[in-house]
């Protein structure tokens, strides 16, 4: 049988055998995997540990500082908060293409993860938040290689250009053993059991090109979204719901004058295994809600559309 509590002094004792002294890296993503590791590290290691968290401009609203008061402010955990914003979205101007702009931002990733990483020359390890299943996945990746849809954004790869050595202390684990984890090493029930989120980020959420003015409309909205959603109790209830700016503008009317601005979909899915999916039957009235804040607070949205697709035949994310 497994017990939390002992597991989390195996798994600190492990760490502290494996590491000793040395120092080690971590990507902080402030998505679950990454974030249970940066607090398992804490735990085992404190101040040995350094985590970079790379804000590429298509973080949701307010994650940065939602990161940075969890792990830096409340935790102590020494955290590099890297804005990358400009970078970005300079080398994402004029793309509108899927697959290009995740190549870019997978690869600016990298490139601003290694200059801060050469930064810190005594690092030995590079921690990841590696997951059994990731394990499993790519162990069958040769054969599944021919089936890939859309290409992943990860950091394969940097472990050997930054001539570190990979610590993966979640790689035997399963997600829900990850999450009972986390809520052992203290970390607040919001952000364990949090809807994932593509590395890719807002740039698969704001189709064809990205600009900067599009993230700031669509994390407003998705934020607002995302509240009804927890308000009325149905957050736990989807799998990922989120928020998509579609770059058309359509008419509309506010007071006595006529409006011409831009569209957002909303996205609520369940499924087991996010490799099939149904869309979220959402009460009518929690939908209603959510278009009327929008409309009301988001200047710039004039109307909002829910996406009744299941998967197959659409995936989840709209690019
Ligand atoms: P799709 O859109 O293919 O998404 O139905 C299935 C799940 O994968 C997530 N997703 C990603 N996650 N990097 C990630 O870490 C990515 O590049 C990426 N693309 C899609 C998506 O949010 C959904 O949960």
């Amino acid at each position: 049988d497994w017990n939390m509590p002992d597991y989390v002094d195996e798994a600190i004792a492990k760490v502290r055998a494996q590491v000793g002294s040395e120092e080690v890296i971590l990507g902080l993503s402030g998505g679950v995997d990454s974030s249970v590791v940066a607090a398992l590290l804490h735990r085992a290691i404190g101040d040995q540990l350094t985590c970079v968290f790379v804000d590429n401009g298509l973080l949701r609203l307010n994650e940065a500082e939602q990161v940075m008061q969890t792990f830096a402010r409340n935790l102590g955990v020494k955290v590099i908060h890297v804005d990358a914003t400009a970078q970005f979205m300079g080398h994402l101007a004029g793309v509108s293409d899927p697959e290009q702009k995740r190549k870019i931002i997978g690869r600016e990733f990298v490139e601003v993860f290694q200059a801060e990483a050469k930064k810190l020359p005594n690092a030995k390890w590079l921690a990841q938040g590696t997951i059994y299943p990731d394990v499993i996945e790519s162990a069958g990746s040769k054969t599944k290689k021919a089936h890939t849809i859309k290409s992943h954004h990860n950091v394969g790869g940097l472990p050997e250009t930054l001539k570190l050595k990979l610590l993966e202390p979640l790689r035997e684990l399963f997600k829900d053993e990850v999450r009972e984890l986390g809520l052992a090493l203290g970390l607040p029930h919001e952000m364990v059991y949090r809807h994932p989120f593509p590395g890719p980020g807002l740039g698969v959420r704001i189709l064809g090109e990205v600009k900067k003015e599009f993230a700031d409309l669509l994390r407003r909205a998705d934020a607002i979204f995302i509240d009804e959603l927890r308000a009325a109790d149905w957050y736990g209830k989807t799998s990922q719901a989120f928020a998509v700016f579609l770059p058309v503008k359509s008419v509309g009317v506010m007071g006595d004058g006529r409006t011409y601005e831009y569209v957002v979909a909303l996205r609520a899915v369940q499924t087991q295994d996010f490799m099939t999916a149904h869309w979220a039957e959402l009460p009518h009235a929690l939908l209603g809600k959510v278009s009327n804040r929008i409309i009301n607070e988001v200047r710039g949205i004039n109307r909002v559309v829910y996406d009744i697709s299941g998967k197959p035949p659409a995936t989840i994310e709209w690019e």
